[in-house]
């Protein structure tokens, strides 16, 4: 018993929330955590690889593969033809995304036909040896290009008006107008897209494949081979990082693998080189954002006017929920009395353009806080001062503009206490001083609120389900409809079975995600994968627990109140059983052991058409305060400080959630400083490797980074254990770095003017900006 008692101990402490490390840590600092690519092959694997376009938009009028059959180590190559069933790889079957183009090719690098052959590097080589013959077509390559040649769409925009604003803007004290460019960011996950395909009995296929979406897999490979959805089953153990670029774009990769292990009988693998996924792969819409302005003399806004024109690219793809999101979050946490926002969505001869995390929400939100710099340079303030006095107040200043009551506003409280913590206002006035007497380094401070809807805006995707397998000796096979992609969810949805079981964290496996096991998921997006899975489990753990009560009471002749679950053991009146003997003992009595849960979010509704409605459970707030240097000489800055406070609501892994700030805001400041995809006039994308492309590095990570969970926050929505989502919200706590690279090249012209910055904020782009306010300030003189 002192030997039980004591393991017991050691459990609850490894248990303890803020000491349960990610369940693959070690596995992925270690090199082992196998992906698809590390698997061992099945007998026999064959390896495909794509023939891309030449051409950004061009008729195809011939196509020689002759060379490409001929190379060294080629089985053969697949084509159009060569698909049984549909040439359609669009999510939710839109039908506007071939697996290969057949006569057309709408963007440079889009897939002609797949080689097939013994080894990735000879059919590598051969993919390049296809002679092909285009008759070009004009493309159009950026949104401005579209929407001035006959803005074709790829689906139609949306409106969100509420009150009037055109009246609002005749009548306001003071308005203006102005343009934005907001960047696009190539997803860069470290594993890159890759799928093998194992054909099986009675034309069975089965998939691993590193998608946020497998039920999207599941349903587009059963489309392209003719089959029903049970004709196809789809495996995840892991990803490298999605980011959202797997949320669809990875079933180009598994159709291509299915269709050629159909056609040749054997398993196939297919794995495009970083090059290639980087031109093959659709990345974070830009958008360029055209803005009118109305604002009172204490800075207050009265009404906003603006488009959201956003690159599509050549087909839907997630267009419609990226740039909804987008005018979703234009007010971001501030209150408009009057506003019209309408997307864009434009159709170019580019890759098409998809998830990526924040889904839109974080281009609405920088054009927002655009919005705050020009209100307060146009009247002299400081930035915070204007964003404090335009926050949703929580009383009748509290409604956004489609309609939904911030109902749990806790953003003051998040302000005020960063604002104290990182010291804001007596470092502004520091900074101020410095940039007084330093001729060529300049710096910056911003602090920025971050408010962000969390729920799908398609109701139907607002759900999740679990399987939960409890076998003889107390140990738990946990299985839900969610990827685990790094970001730690099956960490946390073991914890929650953990807890509602009160067992050791060490008796629960989470089983990769397989869509045989529990069917029709939702993709692992919208930073909801907890929200759904981990009440779907709860669910589950909970019917396993009335079946177990129900069997204590029988058994040992007790109340239902007598029983309860203690920490590794059942109590039933007097007696304590240690739990695998509790299990056993159910077993032998023939209590099922394998429970289903299932779970979907209350109280939402969204209506696109009148772009009104109460689409998200709750919000997620933060904020984040960054200080910048800048060379004025050359443009280039680093990061000097970032405090950051964040609202997770109860958090279920502290240091997982942690870990999501940290990275996400990483991951932002690369979108909005060093990132920048850059396509020339052919439409061939010149950045397609990290040698053109630039992420951030472990140096560029601000000197000193401060961050913090709200930890008095509880998520008053009925969510697992009162968390909150975190995956995506801090991706946009990079703007206060991009805010404060503004102050400080606004600088340079004694703050008369908005440096009215670009995104991404290269150096060039800061040294361009300095030189304009320079030259502005001169013509005022
Ligand atoms: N974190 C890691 N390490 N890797 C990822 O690919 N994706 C992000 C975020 N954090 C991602 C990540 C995105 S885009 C989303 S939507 C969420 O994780 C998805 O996971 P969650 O819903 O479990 O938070
Ligand atoms: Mo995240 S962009 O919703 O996959």
């Amino acid at each position: 018993m002192d030997d039980l008692l004591q393991r017991q101990a050691l459990d609850r402490l490894r248990d303890d929330q803020a000491l349960v490390p990610h369940e693959s840590a070690h596995k992925h600092v270690t090199g082992r955590a196998e992906y698809i690519d590390d698997m061992a092959e099945p007998a026999g694997t064959l390896h495909a690889y794509l023939g891309l376009s030449a051409h950004a938009h061009a008729q195809i009028v011939g196509l020689d593969l002759s060379a490409v059959e001929a190379a060294p180590g080629v089985v053969g190559v697949v084509t159009s033809a060569d698909i049984p069933g549909r040439n359609d790889i669009s999510p939710a079957g839109i039908g506007d995304d071939p697996l290969f183009c057949v006569d057309r090719t709408s963007y440079h690098g889009q897939p002609l036909f797949a080689v097939v052959g013994r080894t990735r590097d000879a059919v590598r080589r051969a993919a390049r040896l296809a002679k092909v013959a285009y008759r070009a077509l004009p493309h159009r390559l950026t949104a401005l290009d579209a929407l001035e040649n006959g803005g074709n769409v790829v689906a139609p925009g949306m409106v969100i008006a509420s009150g009037d604003a055109g009246q609002a803007l005749a009548r306001a004290p003071h308005t203006l107008a102005g343009r934005m460019t907001i960047g696009g960011q190539e997803h860069f996950y470290l594993e890159g897209q890759v799928s093998l395909a194992i054909p099986g009995e009675d034309g069975e296929m089965l998939l691993h494949t590193a998608t946020q979406h497998p039920s999207d897999t599941q349903e587009v490979v059963a489309r392209v081979l003719g089959l029903e959805a049970n004709g196809v089953r789809v495996h995840v153990r892991r990803l490298g990082g999605g980011f959202g670029g797997k949320e669809t774009q990875g079933t180009l990769f598994g159709a291509v693998a299915a269709v050629a292990a159909r056609k040749f009988g054997r398993a196939v693998k297919c794995r495009p080189d970083r090059d290639d996924d980087m031109v093959i792969t659709g990345k974070r819409h830009d958008f360029v954002v055209d803005y009118r302005l109305g604002f009172d003399e204490a800075g207050r806004i009265e009404a906003l006017d603006a488009v959201f024109n956003a690159r599509c690219g050549h087909s839907e793809d997630l267009s419609r929920g990226v740039t909804d999101r987008a005018l979703m979050h234009a007010d971001n946490a501030y209150f408009f009395p009057a506003m019209r926002v309408e997307s864009k969505l434009l159709r170019t001869n580019t890759v098409s353009n998809t998830a990526f995390r924040g889904y839109g929400g974080p281009q609405g939100i920088l054009a927002a806080e655009r919005i705050i710099e020009e209100i307060a340079y146009a009247l002299g303030r400081d930035t915070l001062d204007i964003r404090k006095i335009n926050l949703y107040d929580g009383a009748d200043r509290n409604t956004t503009p489609y309609g939904q009551e911030v109902h749990d506003n806790i953003m003051a409280r998040i302000v005020a206490e960063l604002e104290a913590s990182s010291d804001y206002r007596r470092r502004r006035e520091e900074i101020l001083a410095f940039n007084r007497s330093s001729e060529f380094v300049r710096r910056g401070i911003a602090l920025v609120p971050v408010k962000y809807g969390i729920s799908f805006s398609k109701k139907l995707m607002n759900q999740g389900a679990a399987l939960l397998n409890l076998y003889r000796d107390g140990s738990v096979h946990l299985n839900h409809g969610g990827t685990e992609m790094g970001q730690g969810l099956h960490t946390k949805v073991a914890q929650v079975v953990a807890h509602e079981l009160n067992i050791a964290l060490r008796r629960i496996r989470v089983t990769p995600t397989a869509t045989d096991k529990v069917p029709n998921a939702s993709p692992t997006a919208g930073s909801l994968g907890t929200d759904l899975n981990g009440m779907a489990a709860l669910d589950a753990a909970r019917t396993l627990k009335r079946r177990l009560v129900a069997f204590a009471v029988e058994t040992f002749r007790v109340h239902e109140e007598q029983v309860s679950f203690e920490f590794e053991a059942v109590r039933a009146g007097s007696q304590l059983v240690a739990w695998p003997d509790f299990v056993e003992m159910a077993y032998a009595a023939r209590v099922p052991l394998s429970a289903t849960g299932f779970y979907k979010t209350p109280h939402i509704h969204w209506d696109r058409k009148s772009g009104r409605g109460s689409p998200y459970l709750y919000f997620t707030y933060g904020a984040s305060c960054s200080e910048v240097a800048v060379d004025t000489l050359t443009g280039e800055y680093k990061v000097l400080r970032t405090d950051i406070l964040q609202d997770v609501g109860r958090s279920i892994n502290r240091d997982i959630d942690i870990g999501q700030i940290e990275g996400g805001f990483i991951q932002g400041m690369g979108w909005l400083t060093t990132e920048e995809l850059w396509w020339d006039k052919e439409g061939r994308l010149r950045t397609h490797a990290p040698s053109t492309y630039k992420i951030p590095v472990a140096s560029d990570r601000p000197r000193v980074f401060n961050v913090a969970l709200a930890e008095w926050s509880v998520n008053p929505a009925p969510t697992v254990r009162n968390s909150k989502a975190t995956g995506e919200p801090p991706i946009m706590l990079a703007i206060s770095v991009f805010e404060a690279l503004g102050m400080a090249a606004a600088s340079v012209a004694g703050y008369r003017f908005a440096s009215r910055l670009d995104s991404p904020a290269t150096p060039e782009r800061v040294l361009m900006a300095m030189e304009r306010l320079k030259r502005e300030a001169r013509a005022a003189g």
